[in-house]
C-alpha cells in the first residue's frame, strides 16, 4: 500500500477508516504521530446558538464529532506503529484528555501537554462563561526520542496564533476545525527530522500533510469523509508539486 521503501516516496493520502488502515502499517514504522481526532464536544454541548440576522453559532462542531470516539481503542496501535524514538502528539479536549492520559501515560516514559491559545476565538455572546480560546495537545515519548530543542524562550509548552483564517482557510469544503499550519510546523520542527515519516489518521483537509511536506518530512494521512479527503488530496498534491517545482 505505502511505498515507504521507495527513495522517491513522499506521501500517501488515503481515503477510509483509519481504524482499519492503521493495521496495515508495519510495527515501528512511524517517526511522529501528529493528529487531531474527534473531540465528542457535541455530546456535552447545549446546542447551536441562534444569532439574530446571522448564521447560528456552531457549538456542536460537526456530525463526525457526534460519533462516539474511544481513545482506548487507539492506544495499542499508536504504540505499535511508533518507532522507539518517536513522538506522539494528539489534539484533544477537556473531556478526553484524562482518557488519553490513562491509556498512554503508563506506556511511555514521559507524558505532558501543550496549550494552543487562539487569539481570535468566537465571542461569548451571552457573557455566561469563558471564551473557548484554548485547545490542548496531549504529548508523549520515550527516552532518546527525536527532539530539536529550539531555545529556552521558544520551548514553553504554549503556542499562540489566530484560528485558521483565509486565505489558508478553505472555503469549500469548510472544515470546522482546520488547523493553521504555523502551529503544526512548530511541533513538526521540534519532534521530527527531515525525511521522517509523519502519520495523521484523522487528517481532515490535510493540514498536517501540508506542514510536513513543506518541512521536508514524509507523510501518511487518512480521512473517512470523502469531501474532506478530496480536499486534502488536492491540497497536499499541490503542495508537493509547488515544492518540486522550486527544487528544479
Ligand atoms: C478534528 S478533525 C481534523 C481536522 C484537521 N486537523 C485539519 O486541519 O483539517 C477530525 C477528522 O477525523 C475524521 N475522522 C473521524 N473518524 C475517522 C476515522 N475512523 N478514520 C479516518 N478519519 C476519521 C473526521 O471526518 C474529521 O475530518
Amino acid at each position: 500500500m505505502m511505498m515507504t521503501h521507495d527513495p522517491h516516496w513522499r506521501k500517501s493520502v488515503l481515503h477510509g477508516d483509519s481504524r482499519t488502515i492503521i493495521k496495515q502499517l508495519p510495527d515501528h514504522s512511524i517517526d511522529f504521530i501528529l493528529t487531531d481526532p474527534p473531540y465528542n464536544l457535541g455530546l456535552h454541548s447545549t446546542g447551536n446558538i441562534p444569532l439574530p440576522g446571522r448564521a447560528d453559532m456552531n457549538n456542536d462542531v460537526a456530525e463526525w464529532d457526534k460519533v462516539e470516539f474511544c481513545p482506548e481503542e487507539w492506544a495499542d496501535d499508536f504504540i505499535r506503529v511508533l518507532k522507539p524514538s518517536g513522538n506522539l502528539f494528539i489534539f484533544t479536549s477537556y473531556n478526553h484528555i484524562g482518557r488519553w492520559y490513562n491509556c498512554l501515560d503508563k506506556r511511555f516514559d514521559t507524558s505532558n501537554f501543550i496549550v494552543w491559545h487562539k487569539t481570535n476565538p468566537a465571542p461569548k455572546i451571552y457573557k455566561a462563561g469563558f471564551l473557548n480560546s484554548c485547545e490542548m495537545i496531549f504529548t508523549c515519548w520515550n527516552k532518546r526520542h527525536t527532539w530539536n530543542f529550539i531555545s529556552q524562550s521558544e520551548m514553553h509548552n504554549f503556542l499562540e496564533s489566530p484560528i485558521c483564517m483565509p486565505p489558508e482557510r478553505l472555503k469549500s469544503p469548510k472544515h470546522p476545525t482546520q488547523k493553521p499550519t504555523s502551529i503544526l510546523k512548530k511541533m513538526i520542527r521540534i519532534a521530527s527530522n527531515e525525511d521522517d515519516i509523519i502519520f495523521d489518521p484523522f487528517m481532515g483537509v490535510g493540514s498536517v500533510g501540508v506542514a510536513a511536506l513543506e518541512l521536508g518530512r514524509r507523510y501518511i494521512g487518512v480521512e473517512i469523509d470523502r469531501t474532506y479527503y478530496d480536499a486534502a488530496y488536492n491540497r497536499i498534491n499541490h503542495t508537493l508539486q509547488r515544492i518540486q517545482e522550486t527544487q528544479k
